[in-house]
């Protein structure tokens, strides 16, 4: 069953929740949830007390209804794969992202960069794959009340900056990222983000943003406007699910796509 959890994110949930519930009464031999963005990752641990892990809840979901395996690609925590007890398979959009940049632009003139502290695993994992540096965005608010300050770790100056992300949602990380680029010195930026979440208003955002260009993934449909947008591109991650499928159905190996 392919289904993105993505908007309208409980509609598509409840879908696929009661394709599982029908296949298992039908007496399927295995079920597998293949959900290339998989909604509510966001929420996988209680940011203060008395709020949901809406991440934990959804894998309850899944797995009650009757799914023996999950299919996902570039989860926000990996260790959302730990809130289920049957298979769960994370592809990367790494490799795609990095030979799209390959194809693109000379690997060692780019500066990889990592929006927030947060990303900095998935910063570094393309920057090697291309022998290129790596720098880090890191916001902090000093005191309470104060604002926020943006500080550039690592050499961008006269340097093409590409930022990479697993969401791109209201496009604030990413626009903010990239001015404070500019301010220290990269002669442009652009993005690479594996989810293209861009709810209301992001794509104006990222149209009036020192962002270059913004390259997402079809691992969530595109609405019209994302589809006209003049700095928005789509790379497919098709290929790569149909062989993990592929591979799932053969009992054969699913992580050494990425070896
Ligand atoms: C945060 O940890 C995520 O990796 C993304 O940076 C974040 O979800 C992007 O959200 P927005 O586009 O609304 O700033």
């Amino acid at each position: 069953l392919v289904q993105s959890t993505s908007y309208p994110a409980n509609d598509n949930l409840m879908e696929l929740l009661v394709c599982i519930d029908a296949l298992r009464r039908a007496s399927a031999r295995r079920i597998t949830a293949v959900m290339p963005y998989f909604g509510y990752a966001r929420q996988d641990r209680k940011p203060g007390p008395r709020t949901p892990i809406s991440a934990k809840l959804v894998a309850n979901l899944i797995t009650t209804a009757g799914a023996d395996r999950v299919l996902t690609m570039d989860l926000h925590a990996g260790q959302i794969q730990g809130f289920f007890d049957i298979p769960v398979d994370n592809l990367y959009a790494s490799p795609l992202m990095a030979a799209d940049l390959r194809e693109r632009y000379d690997p060692g003139a780019l500066v990889i960069v990592s929006p927030d502290v947060g990303g900095v695993g998935r910063a570094r994992g393309i920057a090697k794959r291309l022998d290129a540096s790596l720098a880090i965005v890191d916001k902090r608010r000093e005191r309470a009340g104060t604002s926020e300050v943006v500080n550039v770790i690592g050499d961008v100056s006269g340097r093409l900056c590409v930022l990479v992300d697993d969401i791109v949602d209201s496009g604030g990380t990413l626009c903010n990222a990239a001015q404070a680029l500019v301010e220290a010195g990269a002669t442009s930026a652009a993005a690479y983000v594996t989810h293209g979440v861009l709810s209301a208003g992001a794509v104006a955002r990222i149209a009036a943003s020192r962002l270059e260009t913004l390259v997402i993934t079809d691992s969530i449909r595109a609405t019209e406007a994302v589809r006209v947008a003049e700095k928005i591109r789509e790379i497919t991650v098709a290929p790569l699910i149909g062989e993990a499928i592929r591979r799932i159905s053969d009992e054969s190996s699913v992580s050494s796509l990425f070896d």
